[in-house]
This record gives structure tokens, sequence and C-alpha cells, in this order.
């Protein structure tokens, strides 16, 4: 074989898709196994969208959009950052993405050179680590630590911050953990990246999936500069709308910024399907009341996850306050990882993913999705156990 580029040989992907592979092998093979490993809503798209997008197929919606998104669906996204994040964003602000992942590359892409530093959470998600490395960016990680219910330390923050940082990420609620900042540490990070002079990019794609309780809210670190100079705030309709086969987001940052992630969506996608968008403009101006009760059968399965984890010998789960993950502690169960999440699914027929494909500071935690029926969560610690008690 021909040789294959340097970049290309860092690539890494995404490691839940491959677990989800194995599970499906063992599936043809007869065998019985609950998912919990990819992030990937088990809900219907509310029908509303769906039928959106059937009416713009039908009338023909399926040509070139403009590169950078509807203006439609761009002034429903102004409107609704102006209820959740309190500015309105110009639409020269807004980029409509085939998800939220590419935004990811297109920010670091466009604002980051080979050999500068990008701090990321360690564990976060998968992709942050891939796109990096693709990119020949450094990537200089700050631990998150069950001590502090796994919520990033904006002091660790500032610690990593170098002459050669040139953005931080933040994700709150976060992947893989499902920990909610506070509103200072996110003030904090405001703070430092302003002083520091680098750019905030805050994936908020988990925004909408909180749990209220004990006054827990999502905050944003775009309210202080409204995206003008610093914060680039990373969006999609993915999670919250159940719409992750869609492929749609909405990127809001710097006016200079914007403009060259535009650049680079129209250079390898042109745009992003007229018809999806349509579907995009359903979901932000229809009714919210099924994404409320998406939530509310969310805080329910993750009750039914963390209790039935804690019951587990030798594993221990925090309660996390969003997203769908849960993030367990397995170090007294005497397997690592990797061993743990390959035992659950030959033994106990439950695919999960190991933490340390979320990060260098993840051995002795594994993942779950609590995508799943609160009847099949149960089944799933029933199996656990077994596998655990032997
Ligand atoms: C933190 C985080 N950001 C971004 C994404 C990408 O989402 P999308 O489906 O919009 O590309 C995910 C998906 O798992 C995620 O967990």
């Amino acid at each position: 074989m021909k040789k294959l580029s340097q970049a290309a040989q860092r690539l890494e992907g995404q490691r839940m898709f491959q677990i989800l592979t194995l599970g499906r092998d063992l599936e043809r093979q007869g065998r019985e196994i609950l998912h919990f490993e990819l992030g990937d809503p088990d809900f219907g798209t509310p029908e509303n969208i769906t039928q959106a997008a059937i009416e713009a197929l039908k009338g023909h919606q399926t040509h070139y959009a403009p590169s950078g998104g509807l203006r439609e669906l761009k002034d429903a996204a102004s409107e609704v950052t102006v209820r959740s994040r309190g500015f309105r964003p110009a639409p020269e602000q807004l980029l409509v993405c085939p998800g939220a992942n590419v935004m990811i590359y297109y920010a670091a892409s466009c604002l980051v050179d080979p050999g500068e530093e990008v701090i990321v959470p360690d564990p976060g998600f998968v992709s942050y680590f891939s796109i990096l490395k693709f990119l020949g960016i450094k990537i200089v990680r700050v631990p998150l630590r069950e001590e502090n219910e796994f919520r990033l330390d904006p002091d660790d923050v500032e610690k990593a911050v170098t002459a050669k940082t040139r953005m931080i990420i933040m994700n709150s609620p976060s992947n893989p953990t499902g920990a909610v900042m506070t509103e200072d540490q996110v003030k904090r990070m405001f703070e430092i990246a302003r002083r520091r002079d680098v750019y905030l990019l805050s994936d908020e794609i988990y925004a909408r999936m909180i749990y209220e309780e004990a006054g827990t809210r999502h905050y944003s670190p775009s309210r202080f500069d409204q995206c003008r100079e610093t914060t680039i705030v990373v969006n999609g309709f993915s999670k919250s709308y159940a719409m992750t086969g869609w492929r749609l987001g909405v990127v809001t940052g710097p006016e200079e910024v914007i403009s060259k992630m535009g650049l680079v969506l129209e250079t390898t996608t042109s745009c992003v399907s007229p018809f999806i968008q349509k579907a995009g403009i359903e979901a932000l101006k229809g009714s919210q009341e099924q994404i409320f009760k998406m939530v509310e059968e969310f805080r329910k399965r993750r009750d039914a996850l963390v209790d039935g984890l804690n019951t587990l010998p030798g594993v221990r789960c925090l309660k996390p306050k969003g997203a769908f993950y849960v993030f367990p502690n397995i170090k007294n169960t005497g397997y690592s990882s990797e061993e743990f999440a390959a035992r659950m699914l030959t033994d106990a027929g439950v695919a999960l993913a190991p933490g340390p494909i979320f990060g260098d500071h993840a051995e002795g935690y594994v993942r779950l999705c609590y995508t799943n029926s609160i009847e099949t969560i149960n089944k799933a610690i029933e199996k656990m156990r077994k596998v655990l008690s032997r």
C-alpha cells in the first residue's frame, strides 16, 4: 500500500462506534446485547419536526442552500439565544453546520496552527482529542476529578495556559461525566480566556439537558461577551431534539471567526441540505413540550441507573446533573476499565464504554448512556450484578 499521511495516522475516530460494531456482531450470533455505549437518544424525532422536512422535500427544497445557512434558521437560533443566553447574535455571528462535531474541527483548523496548544478537559468528548491530533495541535489536558464531581476547575485551567495556548475547550454539561459547572466557574473560565487573550470554545450541546435540582442551571460564558471576541458556542439539534441522524447544528462566534469557519464549510461541504434546515426551524419554533417530556424521562432513568449501579459490588457512582451519561468508579471491582467493559459485553451482554477512551485521566471509570428504558436499565444492572458477584 502507498503511504498514508502523518495526519491520517494520528486519527482516532470515535471508539464508541467500534464498540457498537462489536455488540452488533454478538447480536448476529444470537446474543442479546443491552446498549449503553452510544449517546443517541432512543426517542423518535418529534413528529412536527419530521413533518416539516417531509413538506420541504415535497416542495423541492432539495437543492443547494446559502452556504452559511438559511436566514430563517439563523433568525430562529438568534431568538432562542435571546431567551436562553440573554443576547441577540447578528446573522454574521451564526453558521449552520452539519452537526456539532464539525464545528470543533472548523474552529480548531481556523484558529490554531500545528504545534500550538489547546486546553481540553480530560476525560472529555473523544472528538476533541482526535480532531486536535489530526491537525497536529498540542493537547494540554486538564484532569477532571471525582472529588470535584468532575467539574472543570478554573484554577487548573489557569495553570495550564502558556504563551502557546490559542483556545480552551469547556463542555458543561459534560460528556462523559454529566457534570454541570457552577455560575462562578463559568464566569472564571471567561475571565481567564479574556485575560490571556485566547478563544473559549464552549460546547453546549447538552445545555437543555439539565436536571434542575438544588438550583442547577446551565450557564454560558457567551453572555459576558455575546460571542463577539472570545467565546464560540457549539450547539446542535442531535441530543435535545433526538435528531442525531439529521446532522444539524448552529455555531455562534465572533464574526471574523464565523466567516472563516463558513469558508471551510463552503469548501468541503457546500451547505447543509435545505430540507434539514427546515426541520431545524420547526424544532426551534414549534412546541417544546416533547423536549421537556424527554428531559423528565431522562431524569427518571438517571435515578434508576445511578441507584442500581451503587448497589453493585465495587462500583461507586455520582449522580450527574446533566446530559445523559453516568461515569461510575469501578476501581474496587478489581478490573481495569478495559477489562470491565470487555467482561460486561461478553459475559453480561451489556455494551458500555471504558473510561480511557475519553482521555488519559479516566482509568478506573466507565461510561454508560441512559438512552434506554427503565426496564432495560434494571435488566442491565441485574446482569452486571451476576458477573460481579462471581
Ligand atoms: C460534547 C459533545 N459535543 C459534540 C457532539 C457532536 O454532536 P453532533 O451529533 O451534533 O455532531 C457530541 C456527540 O456525542 C458531544 O457529546
